[in-house]
């Protein structure tokens, strides 16, 4: 008898547990459901936020740096595509050249060099007349210049220069000598940074001169939006452009090399050159070519009632660099020494 109430007090205790178990689960399956809704509907409504555009686009002046080649080449003609009225700035005549054979007669083209501050006052006078009374809705500071890249130790001051003064000082006097007519317009301002912008990994001016670019643009965003003026960044990984053409990194290297001191070229070792001369060549395959990825983000900030502060353009960017920069510091160093010793194994073992 004993054994039977036995038996039967453990059936329900086990009844008990399968039903509280069962009311767990069934709990579980609610809070994810309400999760999944939640997120759902939080997407949606990101998705629906981001892509109203604006309207009237082709009543809108966008100027764009650098349209000799490239994105910004590639965005002066996707624009004009769309109807907007591109002012695309080149630095050669060569450039206007090409870019009005390949656009309609509503691109307008000027020529300018953003280190030459006389030609960028001029230039800012010509967009002042091209624009009259609507003040000019876009300005996209792209052009840029990213050589010379090496070791800091092999490089001079005019080195640095040569990148910062295009890359950064131009920019900032290009953007003051057009805020008058972005405010007028309480328009959008598209500065190029770059992954190298959030990371540095390589000498040279170019990363110093990207970091710049982010910090001038952070403090410009907050500056203007009370005067109704948007700030973007665009933040693109490796592309295959002019910028990235491994024969002239190459040629560079090596003219600079040749100017070293016996004495520094002891210290870093004639294998250094050599692993910085093949990683230039190898670092092509990386390289990606669909430069739409970077001009898509570009006339998104332009042309969105919404634009992102940030875009990210590359899965080199979103994969590498931006996960990388919010690590800490000695972590990143770590890594990037275990990248750098392995690297330079594999491409001591190429043939030369
Ligand atoms: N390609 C990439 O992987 C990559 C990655 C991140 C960021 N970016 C940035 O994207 C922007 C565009 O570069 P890109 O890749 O399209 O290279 P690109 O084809 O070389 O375009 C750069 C443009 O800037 C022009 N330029 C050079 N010096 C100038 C100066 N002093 N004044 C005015 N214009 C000048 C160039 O003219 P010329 O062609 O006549 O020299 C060219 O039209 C740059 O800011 C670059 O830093 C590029």
């Amino acid at each position: 008898m004993t054994t039977i109430l036995r038996i039967v007090s453990d059936c329900g205790g086990c009844f008990v547990m399968q039903e509280s178990f069962l009311h767990r689960e069934r709990q579980n399956t609610t809070m994810w459901f309400w999760l999944l809704v939640i997120m759902g509907f939080y997407f949606l409504f990101r998705w629906y936020w981001y892509r109203q555009i604006l309207q009237n686009l082709t009543d809108k002046y966008v100027f764009i740096t650098g349209c000799d080649s490239g994105f910004g080449n590639l965005l002066a003609r996707q624009l004009d595509e769309q109807g907007l009225r591109v002012l695309a700035a080149c630095l050669t005549q060569r450039g206007t050249e090409q870019l009005k054979e390949a656009t309609s007669q509503r691109l307008q083209t000027v020529i300018l060099d953003v280190t030459d501050s006389e030609n960028v006052a001029a230039a800012a006078s010509w967009v002042k007349q091209q624009v009259g009374d609507r003040g000019l809705w876009g300005l996209v500071n792209n052009a840029g210049i990213s050589s010379p890249i090496a070791p800091n130790g092999w490089l001079t001051k005019n080195d640095f220069c040569k990148v910062l003064n295009v890359n950064l000082v131009g920019m900032i006097d290009v953007t003051l000598s057009l805020l008058p007519l972005i405010r007028k317009a309480k328009g959008r301002i598209v500065n190029v940074s770059s992954g190298a912008g959030r990371l540095s990994l390589t000498g040279g001016g170019y990363s110093i001169s990207k970091y710049g670019v982010e910090a001038f643009s952070d403090s410009l965003r907050r500056e203007l939006c009370s005067f109704g003026v948007k700030v973007c960044i665009i933040e693109p990984g490796a592309f295959k452009t002019h910028i990235t053409d491994p024969k002239y990194f190459q040629e560079t290297i090596k003219q600079i090399w040749s100017h070293l001191p016996e004495e520094t070229k002891e210290s870093y070792g004639k294998s250094s050159y050599d692993i910085y001369f093949k990683n230039m060549h190898s670092s092509v395959d990386v390289v990606s070519s669909k430069l739409s990825l970077v001009t898509d983000c570009m006339e998104h900030a332009l042309t969105a009632v919404h634009p992102h502060t940030r875009y990210s353009a590359g899965w080199d960017v979103k994969l590498i660099y931006l996960p990388l920069s919010y690590l800490p510091t000695s972590l990143v160093d770590f890594l990037w020494s275990l990248v750098t010793v392995s690297l330079a194994k594999m491409l001591l073992k190429q043939d030369p």
